[in-house]
């Protein structure tokens, strides 16, 4: 069977509060609202062994600083959050941490096309490496280092969210982004056509539409040659 494109993303964090904002308001927050994404937040304390402090980590076997999530809440999150999907529908597992694969626009179509995503947020040293083989996928946002997951998990759900059909209006718009076609996005102006002394260019004026997406064009190469010439290189 075909799958439909993304439908449910599941996050487990130490800090489930951090999420309220950001994905509850403009176009996340709308998707979910309009039933386009079932967003659901977890609270990894919610699935702790230790029901006396529900406490999550430990110290590092071999010494060392900080602290080491255990393996068995993790574990438990996991299984419990599948329980609640059909048989035949089980999470594509991402944990979200420095050492993964850099997110990109290419890489963020190809989980926006998986039914149903759970994304684990890291703390303190990481996660005990046992667990990993419940992951399926490690996913970075850039060489360098949060105090956690969850800024880089509301990164991931924003990019892959808004891929979803009708989450933005407009179809039109993603095929524009930048990076979707090799290059960057070309530049846009509206009213007042003089601003200041300065003009909008003629062109997007005229009315001319074959005029104008040329333009366009010629410009998203100009940009992207002047701001991010690597994008062009080949590979
Ligand atoms: N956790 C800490 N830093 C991170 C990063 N750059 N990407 C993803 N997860 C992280």
């Amino acid at each position: 069977m075909k799958s439909k494109g993304l439908e449910r993303l599941d996050i487990v964090s130490l800090f489930p509060g951090m999420f309220d904002g950001p994905l509850s308001e403009s176009l996340i927050g709308k998707a979910r609202e309009r039933g386009l994404i079932d967003l659901r937040v977890h609270n990894l304390r919610d699935f702790s062994d230790d029901r006396k402090h529900r406490k999550v980590d430990d110290r590092p076997y071999g010494g060392g600083p900080g602290m080491v999530i255990r393996p068995e809440p993790v574990y438990r999150a996991l299984k419990a959050i599948r329980a609640t999907g059909t048989k035949r529908l089980k999470p594509h597992v991402i944990f979200m941490s420095p050492q993964g694969r850099l997110l990109t626009q290419k890489i963020a179509h190809d989980f926006a096309v998986k039914p149903w995503l759970l994304v684990l947020c890291g703390h303190y040293e990481g996660l005990d490496e046992r667990i990993m083989s419940l992951v399926d996928d490690e996913v970075s946002i850039g060489d360098y280092v949060l105090t956690g997951g969850e800024l880089p998990a509301m990164v991931f759900a924003d990019t892959v969210v808004r891929l979803i059909p009708g989450v933005v209006k407009e179809a039109g718009s993603i095929t524009r982004d930048s990076f979707q076609s090799g290059t960057l996005d070309y530049p846009h102006y509206t009213r007042p056509a003089i601003w200041r002394k300065k003009k909008v260019p003629a062109v997007l004026m005229s009315g001319h539409h074959e005029a104008i997406e040329f333009w366009r064009q010629q410009q998203a190469v100009a940009v992207t040659l002047r701001k991010r010439p690597d994008l062009l290189e080949e590979k």
